[in-house]
């Protein structure tokens, strides 16, 4: 007789409904991160627009997935110039609408769904992106993030993910550590409804696996899949190619 099978239930932090929450409660207080991070998460999002080649043919076409504000726009746009053409895809229309302020020209499209599974229309996208919004995913559902990057992109198109890493030992842990124990208080401190933080640092203590998205890429037909940590090493970049053309 076969052993029942055992499916371990989602942590409640993990249900999408639960993430969906916290970013909506966020999205007041989501662009402090910038100076809160000294610039750095913009200097990254910069890292992964100009790790992504320029289509061979006609412009630039990306999704952004798990988007917030867009706040990878300013990047790409810098990255592929006045032809590009974003698709920003976030569940939380709060942070989505933080977005309104860049989206004035008709090159950056708002679109409210979960990002493993748009509706939007298959094998048109150049790049699939997303900037910092692995940390809320489970390992389980990486298999289903890569299936729909590998959807919306064209043949041969790229997908490039970046993420905030604590470091698992040594000085930048520790500094890291520290910082994060300070921050979080002082943030509660100047605004209350800032107390949301504290929850992305938790989600961000853990960290994702890295070698169970490898697999799930390769898995769903991507190939070159790199890996690099980014300057100061708080940050790990993930690139791949989807298959070409036969
Ligand atoms: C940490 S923010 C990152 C925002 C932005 N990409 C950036 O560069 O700062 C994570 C975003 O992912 C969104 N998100 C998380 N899981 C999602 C999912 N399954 N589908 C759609 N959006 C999701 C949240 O609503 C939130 O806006």
């Amino acid at each position: 007789m076969s052993s029942p099978v055992v499916v371990s239930p989602v942590p409640v932090r993990y249900r999408p409904a639960q993430v969906r929450a916290l970013f909506d409660k966020m999205a007041e207080t989501y662009g402090w991160s910038r100076w809160l991070s000294g610039g750095q998460l913009g200097r990254w999002r910069h890292q992964l627009a100009h790790a992504l080649r320029q289509p061979i043919t006609g412009p630039a076409h990306v999704v952004d997935l798990m988007a917030g504000g867009a706040d990878l726009w300013p990047a790409l746009h810098h990255r592929f110039g006045a032809g590009l053409h974003v698709t920003a895809v976030d569940f939380s229309a709060p942070m989505l609408a933080r977005a309104a302020a860049l989206a004035a020209g008709s090159q950056l499209a708002l679109y409210q769904a979960n990002a493993l599974a748009t509706a939007l229309p298959a094998g048109q996208a150049t790049a699939v992106t997303c900037a910092f919004g692995l940390k809320t995913l489970r390992p389980a559902e990486y298999p289903a993030l890569a299936a729909e990057a590998a959807r919306l992109l064209r043949p041969g198109g790229e997908v490039a993910l970046v993420e905030f890493v604590l470091p698992d030992s040594g000085w930048r842990r520790q500094v890291m550590l520290h910082y994060l124990a300070l921050l979080v208080p002082c943030l509660g401190w100047l605004q209350p409804t800032a107390n949301v933080h504290a929850e992305l640092a938790r989600y961000a203590s853990v960290g994702p696996d890295f070698s169970a998205l490898r697999q799930a890429l390769e898995q769903a037909g991507f190939t070159q899949v790199r890996q690099r940590r980014l300057w100061p090493g708080y940050a790990v970049l993930l690139t791949a190619v989807a298959k070409p053309a036969n």
